[in-house]
């Protein structure tokens, strides 16, 4: 099965969750694009769902399938978010970020009842930080003492560009600082999280710890496994 069929079939899995009446946290990049488009044909079909998206390219992909939209702010809950992930480890926590909607994607995911992850198996990952590097969001004023911060944490941030060689600017207007671990990963992704955000120029990083509920992954063949939180 090629990638495409791969995320469609992962997408559509994902998109036959959503409950009628529901709101949906929409996620951004590949994976969550193809439950998006799964959604929109629900939708087409008569779905009654409101969506909260979760960064520019999906509000636009959204609005281009004529799902319902409203702002974070507009709700004050979110039924179920569905997302990509970078790195999904056994605990069901994940780095997130390569696609550079991080910030938006966690201030949505942690007012979502139930969180689901949809990712292809191969982001699957004994430890966390043994895949690609780190995301880590950081104000663009003060950057580099920022970065020489999160560099003392045992990573080694590099700033993010776009193809011109300018910085990459997220939706919120900040930079990205992609970061190597340390050999084998993290040994305590919990303690690196807290760290990270006690860094005054840090907005918000890529570890998505104790968020997620459930990860479904898809292998080469198509086949889709579940994967439960621990204690859930
Ligand atoms: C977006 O900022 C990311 O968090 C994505 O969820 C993650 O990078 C997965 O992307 P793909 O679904 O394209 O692999």
């Amino acid at each position: 099965m090629d990638n495409d069929e791969r995320l469609a079939r992962i997408g559509a899995r994902a998109a036959a969750e959503v409950a009628e009446g529901s709101i949906v946290g929409l996620g951004t990049a590949s994976t969550a694009e193809a439950m998006i488009r799964a959604l929109g044909v629900l939708v087409a079909e008569g779905l009654n769902i409101t969506g909260v998206s979760t960064s520019n390219r999906s509000s636009a992909l959204a609005r281009s399938l004529n799902i319902p939209l409203v702002a974070l702010d507009d709700v004050d809950r979110i039924d179920l978010c569905i997302d990509g992930a970078d790195e999904i480890d056994p605990n069901v926590d994940v780095v997130k970020g390569r696609g550079g909607a991080l910030l938006f994607e966690k201030l949505v995911a942690r007012q979502a009842r139930r969180y689901l992850i949809i990712a292809s198996n191969e982001k699957l990952v004994p430890r966390l930080g043994t895949r690609l590097p780190l995301p880590v969001e950081v104000m663009p004023p003060g950057w580099k003492a920022t970065s020489r911060e999160i560099a003392a944490l045992d990573l080694n941030p590099v700033l993010r560009t776009s193809p011109d060689g300018s910085p990459f600017v997220t939706d919120g207007g900040h930079w990205i600082l992609d970061c190597d671990p340390p050999e084998g990963g993290f040994s305590d992704p919990s303690g690196l999280a807290h760290a990270l955000k006690a860094i005054v120029g840090v907005v918000e990083h890529g570890l998505f710890i104790g968020m997620a509920d459930l990860a479904l992954t898809i292998d080469k063949d198509g086949a889709i496994t579940e994967t439960v939180r621990p204690g859930r």
